[in-house]
């Protein structure tokens, strides 16, 4: 097969990463979770790092670890506003894309920035509320003081950092296919999402 891209955007937990690896499951087709990359150059942040020489010096290595903190999600979230951090990711995003055999990339900015031709584009999202329960059942398995009102806040902050920066914003690509997972089930979003790209192959 060919090249073949997937783009999934959409705000803080709103089931992307869920959905992505589902569909490149079903289609046999890589996944790149772009928000890792982010995560991991906030990681370095908070460890004392520059941000922008993290970024251009990422390695696999860096993408190890408990990334999926709440504390890691903002100093990610701060990072991204950043020009020259976006544009040291850009390149490793754009050839993933391109690989042969179909590739999905979930993010913020996939289908706007990083792959404007790509063959479907979705925009993943659900109200605050569901977004914030749904993540804050993930992270209470591993961290029992979190609480839905941290949780909330940090999905409602990180929107709005997202959305209002100058480069790259959070938002659909006039050409996306909006998914509303706010009452649908994991297998009911992954099935819309299934169905939407057999469509366009
Ligand atoms: O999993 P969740 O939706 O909570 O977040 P994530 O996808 O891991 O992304 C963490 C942060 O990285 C986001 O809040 C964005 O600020 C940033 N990000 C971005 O700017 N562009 C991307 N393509 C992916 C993530």
């Amino acid at each position: 097969m060919t090249r073949f891209t997937v783009a999934i955007d959409g705000p803080a937990a709103a089931g992307k990463g869920t959905i992505s690896k589902a569909v490149a499951a079903h289609f046999g087709f890589a996944h790149l979770d772009t928000g890792l990359l982010y995560r991991a150059v906030g990681a370095k942040v908070l460890a004392g790092g520059d941000p922008v020489a993290a970024a251009k010096s990422l390695s696999p290595d860096d993408l190890q670890g408990n990334l999926r903190t709440q504390e890691v999600a903002q100093a990610a979230s701060r990072v991204a506003v950043l020009p020259d951090v976006r544009a040291a990711l850009f390149e490793f995003q754009r050839d993933f894309a391109a690989r042969d055999g179909g590739a999905v990339l979930d993010g913020r900015d996939i289908g706007t920035v990083i792959c404007p031709d790509a063959d479907v584009k979705l925009f993943v999202t659900a109200s605050a509320e569901v977004r914030a329960e749904r993540r804050y059942l993930e992270l209470s398995e591993k961290d029992a003081k979190t609480t839905r009102a941290d949780v909330l806040a940090d999905v409602v902050a990180r929107d709005k950092r997202d959305t209002e920066r100058a480069e790259a914003p959070l938002k659909p690509a006039h050409d996306a296919v909006i998914i509303d997972t706010s009452e649908m089930s994991i297998a009911q979003a992954v099935a819309k999402a299934v169905a939407v790209i057999n469509t366009c192959r």
